[in-house]
């Protein structure tokens, strides 16, 4: 009914690091040939959080983008864009909140854990804004009517609540008037055969909840040729018992990633200081992983050790096939490697991994108006997609007096 479409964002808080890379650039990298893509710095989202620090809120854009482009992102694939430069994405927040329960933020599961986790470093999330900010997400993701989003485990409960949200928006504001005459001439003009199993699905689903007969039903309507869009959005909606589909809902793409520690063995994190970052030189990654900690029953070179219980061996599990990891195994339990010996090809790895990242950001690192243009250009894009749906949102919620 809509097009096909990714969307994600992500906060411009620092450098982007190894964890960045695998848990959620990568498979970035693999949408962006699949699907037409949207990608978008958070910068409103950064800060709901870092209200306190705004200079470096601009920074960290840049270094985003330049991150994304160095991993593999190509702006000439995906459109890159800047959240700040959409202010359709306000406007819808703003149009969300006058029907949002206040008890659906309040049990969103990370709020009340982030709200102490920040207070740590001397952030005050009791805000507004912060209460309100998985609303926001909402709103970047309806927005621009994305069917996927492919976000982290933690991110899992949001897109639920925007899923919920959506279908919220359809109850209350899909329903035009006369929507049920509209929807059964709509009927009518799908020829008898057809009309007869549109309507055998639609009860089978409404009546019996049969998901299979939504399905069907929506492979029907995907394929008659001769409905308006307006029509065919009803039919959508009347299958489900609301009005218009305005706002569709998306779906997670879940991204299961191997969970990457940091230097210091605990989870790979810019607050804990112990990322390894896309763009550190070759000397840089040596030294970090050089430093690792590792079996702390590994004093002397001559104790034997257990890798399960080496921050270093995960490592090797995301850098090392088969037969290095025997190598690990075996000679760090009987001492016949050294740590650093053991390092050595983890550190390979990862050079070989960043080297043409760095290769790849370093003319937007030289000349910023590059990163300036490809954003202005995102960013334009988006505003006409965002602005596509907002004139649907106005009209659907009395706001179209033109
Ligand atoms: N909240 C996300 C995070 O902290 C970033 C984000 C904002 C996002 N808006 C989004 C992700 C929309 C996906 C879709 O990582
Ligand atoms: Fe860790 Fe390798 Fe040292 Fe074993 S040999 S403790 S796996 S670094």
């Amino acid at each position: 009914m809509f097009p096909d479409r990714v969307l994600s964002g992500m906060r411009p808080t620092g450098r982007l690091h190894l964890g960045h890379y695998h848990g959620a650039l990568k498979n970035w990298i693999k949408l962006q040939h699949e699907h037409p893509c949207y990608f978008f710095v958070a910068d409103w989202h950064a800060l709901t959080s870092h209200y306190q620090t705004p200079e470096v809120i601009e920074e960290y854009t840049f270094d985003t983008v330049i991150d994304w482009i160095g991993a593999g992102i190509d702006p000439a694939q995906a459109t890159l864009f800047v959240q700040s430069r959409v202010p359709q994405h306000a406007e819808l927040t703003l149009l969300m909140s006058f029907f949002t329960p206040l008890s659906w933020l309040e049990r969103v599961p990370t709020y009340k854990d982030q709200v102490e986790k920040h207070a740590q470093f001397g952030r005050d999330l009791t805000t507004y804004g912060f209460l309100g900010y998985p609303l926001m997400q909402a709103a970047d993701i309806l927005i621009y009517r994305a069917n996927r989003v492919p976000v982290g485990e933690d991110q899992v409960a949001h897109i639920e609540l925007t899923r919920e949200l959506a279908r919220r928006f359809n109850h209350l504001f899909g329903r035009e008037k006369g929507f049920e005459d509209k929807a059964e001439a709509a009927i009518k003009k799908l020829g008898s055969k057809k009309a007869k199993l549109y309507n055998q699905l639609r009860t089978r689903f409404q009546q019996e909840g049969d998901e299979a007969a939504l399905e069907t039903a929506r492979e029907l309507l995907a394929d008659v040729q001769n409905l308006s869009m307006g029509d065919r959005e009803r039919l959508f909606g009347y299958l489900e018992g609301g009005g218009k589909v305005i706002l569709p809902e998306p779906q997670s793409l879940l991204t299961v990633t191997p969970r990457l520690v940091g230097t210091d063995g605990g989870k790979m994190s810019k607050s804990l200081d112990n990322t390894i970052d896309l763009r550190d030189t070759p000397d840089a990654i040596s030294n970090k992983v050089k430093k690792m900690p590792t079996d702390p029953a590994r004093i002397r070179r001559t104790d034997p050790g257990d890798p399960e219980k080496c921050p270093v061996w995960t490592l090797h599990q995301v850098y090392s096939d088969e037969a290095r990891r025997q190598w690990v195994v075996e000679g760090c339990k009987s001492a016949g490697i050294g740590c650093l010996e053991c390092k050595q090809p983890v550190i390979d790895a990862i050079v070989h991994e960043l080297a043409p990242m760095r290769e790849r950001a370093a003319p937007f690192e030289d000349d910023p108006t590059l990163v300036k243009n490809i954003l202005a250009d995102g960013c334009e894009k988006a505003r006409d997609t965002a602005e596509e749906t907002m004139r649907d949102v106005r009209d659907a919620m009395g706001l179209a007096f033109s």
